[in-house]
C-alpha cells in the first residue's frame, strides 16, 4: 500500500518507518524544513534508538521517502495518516488542535480518489467529525474515510512497541475505511496482534483512558510511597505485593519524581476539559493531574531536606535530564521542576544526560553541563539521579566519593540498594524506602 504520513516527529516517523519496514511504501512529510533536510542526509532529528538503522535500510530500499511536498504525496495515497503534535492549549489545557487542523485542510486540496484519512495523533473526542467536516466543507466531490487510529507507542521502546503492539484500535463505520486499515496492519496482526474495531469516538477515548489509568497507576504507587515514608514501609515491596496479583499487575507501579513526557501531562488535562465540557466529573483524573504536578514542584524540597536545609553556596550534580531514558525529549521532564527551584534557593548546578543535552540546553539557563557522570558530580555537595539511564546504574562510587565534597546520594528512581550506597560511605535518600535508606535492619 502507499502510506502517507503527516508529522515526522516521534509518532510519524518511527511509525513511518515500521510501516516501510512491513513493506508498504511510505512518505513521511513534515513542514519542518530542517527536519526532512536532515533525515534526506541520514541523520536522525530525534533519538530513538533502532531509528537510524530501519530508516536508512527502508530508505534504501526506496520503501521510505522524507519530503515537504504535502500535496503530491496525499494525492497518490492510499492512506494518509495525521501524525503531528496536539499539545496543551496554552491557558486551558485543551488539546490544541491547530496543527491537525491545518493538516485536515491540506489534505481535502490534495485528495485524488478514495482515500482513508488516519488520525494517528491524540485527539479529543469529536475531532475525527471535525477534520471530516473541514474536508467536506473545502472539497464537496471528496471520495474519502476518516478513521481513528490512536497510538500506543512509549519513546525508547518505540520500535518494539510499534512492531509488537498489545494491540491495535481502529475507530470507523465505514466499511471501506476498515478494508484499508485491515491490509496497513495485516503485517501485524499476523504477529498475533489483536486488531479492535469500533466507532470512531469511542476508538478517540480509548487513547485518553488508557494515558489517563496509566498515569493513575503511577501516582498511585507514588501516594503509597509518601505513606511508606510516614510509617516506616518500603514501596518497592508494596508494589511488588500487589503486582503479583494478576488484577493489578507489576507495571507502572514505580515510585518516582512524578510522571513527565510528552503525553501524560497533557493527555490527563485534556480528558478532564473534554469532561468538563461534555458535563461529567472525572474526578479521580483531575486529582491524579494535581497530584502530580504538585509532586513535581515539591521534589527540590528533598533535596534541600537532604543538604540540612540550605542550599546557598551549595553545588548541586543532577543525573539525567529526559523525562525518561532511551529519549532525548525533555517535554515535562521531571527535571524541569526540579532544577530552576536549586538554583533559586542559591545552589548552582551541574548536569549530565547521556542524549537529552542538546534539547535540555536552551531549557535550563545557568545549569553546567557537564561531559559525563563523573565530571557532574566533580564538587558537588549532593549526586541526584533524576532520570533511571541504564549508564547510571553501575556507578563507580568510590570515584565518584572522591570527586564530591561530600558523599550525599538522592535517588529518585530507586536504582540503587541503599546497603551498596552506605557501604561506601554515602548518604542516601530514596524514594519511599526510609527505613532502608537510614540503613535500619528491616526484619
Ligand atoms: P512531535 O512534535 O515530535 O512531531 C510532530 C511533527 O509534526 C513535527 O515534526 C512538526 O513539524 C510536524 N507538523 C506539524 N504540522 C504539520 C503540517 N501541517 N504538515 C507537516 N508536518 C507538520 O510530536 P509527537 O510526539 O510525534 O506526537 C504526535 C502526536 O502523537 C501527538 O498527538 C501525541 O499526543 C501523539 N502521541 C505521541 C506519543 C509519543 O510518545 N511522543 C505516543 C503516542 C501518541
Ligand atoms: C506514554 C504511554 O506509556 C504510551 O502508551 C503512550 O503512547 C505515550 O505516553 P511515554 O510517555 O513515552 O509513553 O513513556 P512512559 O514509559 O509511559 O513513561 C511516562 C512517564 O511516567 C515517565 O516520566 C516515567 O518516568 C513515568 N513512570 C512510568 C513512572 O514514574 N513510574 C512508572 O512505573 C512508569
Amino acid at each position: 500500500m502507499r502510506l502517507t504520513m503527516i508529522g515526522a516527529g516521534y509518532v510519524g516517523l518511527v511509525s513511518g518507518a515500521c510501516f516501510a519496514d512491513f513493506g508498504h511504501v511510505v512518505t513521511c512529510v513534515d513542514n519542518n524544513e530542517d527536519r526532512i533536510r536532515s533525515l534526506g542526509a541520514g541523520k536522525m532529528p530525534i533519538y530513538e534508538p533502532g531509528l537510524d538503522r530501519i530508516v536508512a535500510s527502508n530508505v534504501a530500499e526506496d520503501r521510505l521517502r522524507f519530503t515537504t511536498d504535502l500535496a503530491a504525496s496525499v494525492a497518490s495515497a492510499d492512506a494518509v495518516f495525521i501524525a503531528v503534535g496536539t499539545p496543551s492549549r496554552r491557558g486551558d489545557g485543551h488539546a490544541d488542535l491547530t496543527y491537525v487542523h491545518a493538516a485536515a485542510r491540506l489534505i481535502a486540496a490534495a485528495l485524488d480518489g478514495f482515500t482513508v484519512i488516519v488520525t494517528k495523533s491524540t485527539v479529543p473526542v469529536g475531532t475525527g467529525d471535525q477534520i471530516e467536516a473541514i474536508i467536506r466543507e473545502e472539497r464537496s466531490d471528496a471520495d474519502f474515510a476518516v478513521v481513528s487510529n490512536p497510538e500506543f507507542l512509549r519513546e525508547g521502546a518505540a520500535i518494539d512497541d510499534f512492531k509488537r503492539p498489545n494491540r491495535i484500535v481502529v475507530g470507523t463505520t465505514d466499511p471501506r475505511g476498515r478494508e484499508v486499515m485491515q491490509e496497513v496492519y495485516r503485517p501485524l496482526y499476523l504477529n498475533q496482534a489483536p486488531l479492535l474495531f469500533t466507532d470512531r469516538r469511542t476508538a478517540e477515548l480509548v487513547k485518553y483512558a488508557a494515558n489517563a489509568f496509566l498515569a493513575t497507576k503511577i501516582t498511585f504507587i507514588n501516594e503509597m510511597a509518601d505513606l511508606c515514608e510516614k510509617v516506616g514501609a518500603d514501596v518497592q515491596d508494596v508494589a511488588r505485593g500487589i503486582g503479583l496479583d494478576n488484577r493489578i499487575g507489576p507495571k507502572f507501579l514505580h515510585a518516582g519524581p512524578g510522571f513527565g513526557g510528552s503525553c501524560f501531562p497533557k493527555d490527563t488535562l485534556a480528558l478532564i476539559r473534554t469532561a468538563e465540557e461534555a458535563g461529567a466529573d472525572l474526578r479521580i483524573v483531575s486529582a491524579v493531574s494535581d497530584i502530580n504536578e504538585s509532586r513535581k514542584s515539591r521534589m527540590a524540597d528533598r533535596v534541600v531536606d537532604a543538604l540540612g536545609g540550605s542550599l546557598e553556596g551549595r553545588t548541586i550534580a543532577v543525573l539525567g535530564l529526559t523525562f525518561k531514558p532511551n529519549t532525548d525529549d525533555m517535554r515535562e521532564a521531571p527535571s524541569l521542576s526540579l532544577i530552576p527551584p536549586l538554583q533559586a534557593a542559591g545552589a548552582s548546578v551541574r548536569a549530565y544526560d547521556p542524549q537529552g543535552m542538546e534539547f535540555a540546553r536552551p531549557l535550563l539557563p545557568g545549569v553546567t553541563l557537564a561531559k559525563d557522570a563523573y565530571d557532574c558530580a566533580t564538587g558537588a555537595d549532593a549526586l541526584v539521579i533524576v532520570t533511571e539511564w541504564e549508564s547510571f546504574r553501575a556507578l563507580d562510587f568510590a570515584r565518584i566519593k572522591s570527586v564530591m565534597k561530600q558523599p550525599l546520594l538522592v535517588d529518585f528512581r530507586n536504582i540503587y540498594p541503599p546497603s551498596e550506597l552506605h557501604a561506601h560511605g554515602f548518604t542516601y535518600r530514596s524514594v519511599g524506602r526510609p527505613r532502608l535508606d537510614r540503613g535500619e535492619a528491616v526484619s
